[in-house]
């Protein structure tokens, strides 16, 4: 992977970034997809926000080696951090980390939002928590993805601020627009997660099994909805 080419995972996150958007990679490591996005004329600009200083070292190199520093701005900052209020951005990554920390991300930074931004998230796992955040924050899932690559399932979670929305418990757990989707790799992942489930069940005492008993339930409806 470089700036020329991305991962599938990042070329999926890239189709939901706007045309000509000015894009806010937070946690770019070495900043490809932002890189990528500007060379190919997808983006106009933006910021690349990196926590760590070897990402933040790497990322510069590739704005630098590619001399987009004009239109790229690489900052060292923990989450929103990064942007800043002249910035005009209006599409935020947030790809590559857990669930919680980019919902972590979001919540601590919240003054750094407009509320216009389309948020493009790419979470491993902890993909219950961040819809929760999203619902209780006014974002709607405009868009939903799944796919494998390698042994690993990744999802992505496109939102923007609409105002009030409400998701069941089943659909912060599943994904809202993939329960209605139903996809071969979705499914596949969440009968995978119900043999682990299983497994998982039979190895706990029964006081501690209750949260992952209602899961297992939730999936086998899933899967199998006249039961
Ligand atoms: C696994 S890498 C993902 C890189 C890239 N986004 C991708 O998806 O390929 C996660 C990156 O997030 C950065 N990171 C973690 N927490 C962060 C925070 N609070 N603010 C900014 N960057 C953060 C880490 O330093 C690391 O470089």
């Amino acid at each position: 992977m470089n700036q020329q080419t991305l991962s599938m995972r990042l070329e999926q996150v890239a189709a939901h970034v706007p045309q000509g958007a000015r894009l806010a990679d937070i946690g770019s490591d070495h900043g490809y997809l932002p890189a990528a996005l500007l060379l190919r004329g997808a983006i106009s600009g933006g910021v690349i926000g990196e926590v760590a200083l070897t990402p933040w070292h790497a990322a510069q190199r590739t704005v630098g080696e590619n001399g987009l520093q004009e239109k790229l701005s690489v900052r060292l900052a923990d989450g929103l951090a990064a942007i800043e209020p002249g910035d005009a951005i209006d599409a935020i990554s947030l790809c590559g980390m857990g669930g919680e920390t980019i919902r972590d991300i979001l919540a601590s930074g919240q003054a750094r939002l407009s509320g216009r931004e389309r948020l493009i998230l790419q979470p491993n796992g902890g993909e219950q928590p961040l819809r929760r955040w999203l619902m209780e924050n006014g974002y709607r899932i405009l868009a939903e993805a799944l796919l494998q690559e390698n042994r690993f399932y990744y999802e992505i979670i496109v939102a923007e601020r609409t105002g009030p929305v409400t998701y069941t418990e089943q659909e912060l757990y599943f994904g809202p627009l993939q329960m209605q989707a139903r996809s071969p790799a979705f499914l596949a992942k969440w009968q995978r997660l119900l043999t682990l489930k299983h497994k998982a069940l039979q190895g706990l005492p029964h006081n501690k099994t209750a949260r992952i008993a209602q899961q297992a339930e939730w999936i086998k409806q899933l899967l199998n909805p006249t039961l």
